[in-house]
């Protein structure tokens, strides 16, 4: 009688608690990369998106902070101070030639906390998320009509931006119109753009995550709703290690660094695509810079301040979160044939807040729960070969896909096996439906390997690719139903 009454009341609180929520709805997955967009003769790295009707594509950088999704008018680069800004804007969108704009000449924006490094005007638009999981296949559309766009004036940063912060208008019109399960969007940001290097992809994820793209448990945080970069973490410890000796040195640790009176304090940083490095509390800088003999960046090649080594240095940095979890910056990307380093200088009179830059995110898989004001990390699986989004109900801990065993993958000399799968259901009561499951051939990792050839030096973890079963089919039957046989 109790395990019935028992029974009962944890049935209807799992009710009250998914009620709101349509957790059968499939996310919305739109890929990261460089691609042709609009009037530009570049391609530029971003999110597939594109605006109007007919549709002006672009490259949209994802932005945590900004609210409002935005694009660059024709005008922008004559007002701009945004370097080589014909080729960087993300794309151009002229208003003029789309027939399903209607200008919002009073509309207030949401973006008032951001310091304003560009400004626009306000529109209702067609917003066109495009899905393309390969090259050789077509993109599928999911259109979100008169949805709210700034097209940018003037400014100094990239323009084209996916307005992913907390009152984000595309996430909130995508739940209010029920096309996904409600406020959560998940990001990888890639390395794929200039300023990191590297060569693999980032993706955005509406309503859900792409379980292929990160391992183990993820790591669950609070977020600071009244900050315009609400995901913030506590760093308690940042651990250097030489490669060749393997020796660790706490940026932190008063005994290795005598000039501190005591052990450096935990302070918090700040997750934001708005830079690329990281920015710590100045001593732990100068901290770095002494270990690895890093010094100001005369020419300051990126225009964001990082440092560069005098010398090479091989190592890697750890970061340790409050938590214990522990991100490392691998060596490649810590110091790379240039002698740059995502590492920011600092003054010791800055008030800046600390920031953990795009080099950070490169290494780790962001999934964000607007609902109830929760993210989540967890390590990101740069060599994805498994595009696996399932929806992210609000309130659930996002669930790694489980690879199969290396036994299990047969040696065809496949490469990049990309599966898409979508799994609907409610919550962890998971169907996994089966997309597209597309080999690249024998022909492209050729190509891969002359490539890799050509670029030694660059090779990044990425690179490396694991071998791809043949087919690695969903599961045939709902798994997990144990769940209701519980009582
Ligand atoms: C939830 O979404 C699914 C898939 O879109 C739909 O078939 C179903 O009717 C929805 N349920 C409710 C209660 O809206
Ligand atoms: C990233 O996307 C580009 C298309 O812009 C593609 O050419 C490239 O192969 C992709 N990189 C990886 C590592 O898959
Ligand atoms: C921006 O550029 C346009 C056209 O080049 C010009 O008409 C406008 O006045 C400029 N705006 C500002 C604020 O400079
Ligand atoms: C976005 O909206 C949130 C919540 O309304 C606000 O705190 C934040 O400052 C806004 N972002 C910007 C860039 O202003
Ligand atoms: C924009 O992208 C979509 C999806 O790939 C494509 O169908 C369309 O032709 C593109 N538009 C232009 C002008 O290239
Ligand atoms: C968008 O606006 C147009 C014109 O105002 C209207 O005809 C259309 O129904 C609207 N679509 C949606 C999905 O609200
Ligand atoms: C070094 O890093 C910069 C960005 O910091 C990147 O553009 C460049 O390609 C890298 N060079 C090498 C040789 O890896
Ligand atoms: C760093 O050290 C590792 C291991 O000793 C070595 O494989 C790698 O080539 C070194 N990298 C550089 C840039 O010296
Ligand atoms: C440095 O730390 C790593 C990770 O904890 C450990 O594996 C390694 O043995 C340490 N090196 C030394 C010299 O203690």
């Amino acid at each position: 009688m109790a395990s019935l009454v028992l029974y009962l009341s944890a049935t209807v609180l799992f009710a009250q608690s998914t009620v709101a929520f349509n957790c059968s709805k499939k996310p919305i997955y739109v890929d990261i990369h460089k691609r042709a967009v609009h009037d530009s003769p570049v391609f530029q790295y971003g999110s597939f998106i594109g605006l109007g009707t007919p549709s002006q594509n672009q490259s949209l950088w994802p932005s945590i902070a900004q609210n409002h999704t935005s694009f660059a008018s024709h005008e922008y680069c004559s007002n701009s101070t945004l370097k080589s800004c014909d080729k960087s804007t993300g794309g151009f969108f002229n208003p003029e030639d789309s027939v399903s704009f209607v200008k919002q000449p009073s509309f207030q924006t949401l973006d008032r906390g951001s310091d304003a490094s560009f400004s626009g005007s306000f529109g209702q638009e067609s917003v066109r998320l495009y899905t393309h999981f390969f090259e050789t296949e077509g993109a599928s559309q999911t259109l979100l009509e008169n949805s709210t766009v700034e097209v940018v004036t003037e400014g100094s940063i990239i323009p084209a931006r996916l307005g992913m912060g907390s009152s984000s208008t595309v996430l909130r019109d995508l739940a209010a119109r029920d096309m996904i399960a409600g406020r959560t969007y998940s990001l990888y940001i890639g390395q794929g753009f200039n300023r990191a290097g590297g060569a693999v992809n980032g993706s955005n994820t509406f309503g859900g995550y792409d379980s292929g793209r990160f391992t183990g448990t993820p790591h669950q945080y609070q977020m600071n709703i009244a900050n315009v970069n609400p995901m913030s973490v506590r760093i308690k410890d940042i651990i250097l290690t030489g490669t060749n000796d393997n020796s660790n040195v706490s940026l932190f640790d008063n005994t290795a660094f005598p000039e501190m009176k005591s052990r450096a304090a935990d302070f918090e940083a700040q997750i934001t695509t708005e830079q690329f490095p990281i920015s710590l509390p100045y001593q732990i800088t100068k901290n770095f810079m002494a270990r690895t003999s890093a010094e100001k960046d005369k020419d300051n090649t990126w225009g964001d301040n990082s440092l560069r080594v005098k010398n090479s240095f091989n190592g890697t940095l750890s970061i340790v979160l409050e938590d214990g979890y522990t991100i490392t910056i691998p060596s490649e990307v810590l110091v790379n044939a240039s002698n740059i380093t995502p590492i920011q200088e600092r003054t010791e009179d800055s008030k800046a807040p600390f920031y953990l830059g795009s080099a950070f995110l490169g290494q780790v898989y962001l999934m964000a729960d607007y609902e109830m004001n929760t993210f989540f990390l967890a390590d990101a699986v740069q060599k994805n070969n498994a595009v696996m989004p399932v929806t992210f109900c609000p309130k659930s801990v996002p669930e790694a896909y489980q690879r199969p065993s290396q036994s299990q993958w047969q040696r065809q000399g496949l490469i990049g096996a990309v599966v898409g799968g979508v799994v609907g259901g409610m919550g962890a009561l998971a169907a996994l439906y089966c997309l597209v499951v597309v080999f690249y051939r024998k022909k492209d990792e050729r190509k891969l390997q002359k490539e890799l050839k050509k670029n030694e030096k660059t090779k990044m973890a990425q690179f490396d690719i694991e071998e791809a079963p043949t087919f690695d089919p969903p599961p045939s039957k709902v798994s997990k139903a144990r769940f209701w046989k519980k009582t």
